[in-house]
C-alpha cells in the first residue's frame, strides 16, 4: 500500500549575539568566513523560532515555507543548499536501509514562527536557519551531531551555525577550501556561567540599513583596517574571550566584547563608502555603559552592536540592581521592561545621554544565556498536513 502518511518533527532554536564578531566572507558561495567568531546563546523563553518540518508523498508541488503566516521564498541558493545537504544525508540512510520510508523523495512543507515581533528589528536569520536545519534533521532522523549540522546551517546564514548550541559557542573559521572544517563548537554550556544576562535596547532605525551580507562584502573589498582585524585583532580576541569564559572572568569578557564591537564598527567606518550601523541612540548607550562601570568602580556591564543600532548590554545577575538601576528611570515605561526587577538607582546618567536613550528606546528585551535547540511536540503542521 502506498505510504500516504504525513511525517512531522518540530524544534525550537535560539538567537545568539556575538561577542567576537563574524564580519567578512572568504567564500560567498560556501559562506566561509574570514575570521572565527564567538557568541552567547540567548534564552528561548524570550527569543526563539519554532519550526515544524513535514513531508509526505501526498504533498504536491515544490518545497514550501510559511514564515510568521506568510509564504516565504525557498528558491534562494542558501535555503536550497540546506535542503540539498539534508536530503543527501537522509538519502544515504535510506540507501543503507531499505526498510526506511523514502522521505528524501517527498516535498517538504515547513512552517515557522518567531516568538518576538519582527518590529523588534532583531536579526532572526540565525534562529531561523538553525531551526530550519534542526527541524528537518529531526524529521529525517539524522544521526548528525550539532557540530555537523552547523556545517549545513552555516550555508543558510553564517551566524546560524552558532545557534545549534546553547551557552558559549565558537564558530571556527577552518582552513579547508570545501568548508568541511568551518563549523561551530561548544566553548562552555550555559550551566558553566548561568548568571550571564543580556539587556537588549531596541533602537528604532528610521530606514533599513545595509544588510550584513552586502555590508561585509564591501568591507572585505575596500577596508585596509579590516586586514589587521582578521590577521591580528580577532585571533587575539578569540583567545582572550575563551579564557574569560573558562574562568568566568567578567571584566575580561566585557573588555573584549566592547573592544571587538568597536573594532568591527571601525572597519565598517573604514569601508569605502563608509557604513554606519550605530546612531546617536547607540552612542548614548555606549556612554551609559561607561558611566555605569565608572560609577560602580569596576566593569559590570558591556555593550555590543551588530549590523544595526540596537544595543545589547551583557551583565551578571549579581550586578542587575546596578545595571538595571541606571536604565530604570528611562526605560521603566518601555515595552518589555520586567516589573519587579531589583533596581538600585545609584548610577546617575548625564542628562543629555539619559534624554537620548529615553527618547530613542521604546522596547527592551531582558534575557540571559540559554539552551540550544529543543525538540518539541508543539506542531505548526497538523496530522493532515495543513498549517495550524
Ligand atoms: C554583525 O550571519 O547575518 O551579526 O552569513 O551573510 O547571512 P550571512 O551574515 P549574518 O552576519 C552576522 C553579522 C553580525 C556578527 C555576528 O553575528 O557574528
Amino acid at each position: 500500500m502506498a505510504d500516504t502518511k504525513v511525517y512531522r518533527a518540530s524544534t525550537t532554536a535560539p538567537v545568539n549575539i556575538a561577542v567576537v564578531k563574524y564580519w567578512g566572507k572568504r567564500d560567498a558561495k560556501l559562506n566561509l568566513p574570514t575570521n572565527s567568531s564567538l557568541s552567547v546563546t540567548l534564552s528561548q523563553s524570550d527569543l526563539r523560532t519554532l519550526t515544524t518540518a513535514s513531508c509526505s508523498s501526498t504533498y504536491t508541488g515544490d518545497d514550501s515555507l510559511l514564515l510568521n503566516g506568510e509564504p516565504s521564498d525557498v528558491s534562494g541558493a542558501r535555503t536550497q543548499a540546506c535542503f540539498r545537504e539534508l536530503r543527501a544525508r537522509r538519502a544515504a540512510l535510506e540507501a543503507a536501509n531499505a526498510a526506511l520510508p523514502k522521505l528524501s523523495t517527498f516535498p517538504l512543507k515547513i512552517v515557522s514562527e518567531n516568538n518576538f515581533p519582527t518590529a523588534a528589528g532583531l536579526a532572526s536569520s540565525a534562529a531561523g536557519f538553525a531551526a530550519l536545519v534542526q527541524a528537518i534533521a529531526n524529521l529525517y532522523e539524522l544521526p548528525d551531531s550539532p557540530s555537523e549540522l552547523s556545517l549545513i546551517a552555516r550555508q543558510g546564514s553564517g551566524s546560524a551555525c552558532r545557534s545549534l548550541f546553547g551557552g558559549y559557542v565558537a564558530w571556527r573559521m577552518g582552513e579547508k577550501e570545501d568548508g568541511s572544517d568551518s563549523k561551530a563548537d561548544l566553548v562552555a554550556p550555559a550551566s558553566h556561567w548561568p548568571s550571564m544576562r543580556a539587556l537588549i535596547l531596541v533602537v528604532s532605525a528610521s530606514k533599513k540599513g545595509v544588510s550584513s551580507t552586502s555590508g561585509m562584502q564591501q568591507t572585505v573589498a575596500t577596508s585596509g583596517l579590516f586586514q589587521q582585524r582578521i590577521s591580528t585583532i580577532v585571533p587575539a580576541n578569540m583567545a582572550l574571550m575563551e579564557d574569560a569564559i573558562k574562568n568566568r572572568n567578567f571584566p575580561q569578557f566585557a573588555e573584549v566584547t566592547m573592544r571587538d564591537s568597536n573594532s568591527f564598527h571601525a572597519t565598517c567606518a573604514d569601508t569605502y563608502p563608509p557604513i554606519f550601523y550605530m546612531n546617536d541612540v547607540s552612542k548614548a548607550a555606549i556612554r551609559a555603559v561607561e558611566a555605569i562601570n565608572a560609577q560602580a568602580g569596576k566593569t559590570v556591564a558591556a555593550y555590543t552592536f551588530d549590523a544595526g543600532p540596537n544595543c545589547v548590554v551583557y551583565y551578571q545577575e549579581e550586578d542587575a540592581a546596578t545595571v538595571l538601576g541606571a536604565f530604570a528611570p528611562l526605560l521603566a515605561t518601555a515595552e518589555g521592561w520586567k516589573d519587579g526587577s531589583v533596581v538600585n538607582a545609584s548610577v546617575k546618567l548625564d542628562e543629555g545621554i539619559a534624554g537620548t536613550i529615553k527618547e530613542g528606546v521604546s522596547r527592551v528585551i531582558m534575557t540571559g544565556v540559554g539552551e540550544g535547540p529543543l525538540k518539541t511536540d508543539e506542531f505548526l503542521v497538523a496530522e493532515d498536513g495543513t498549517p495550524v
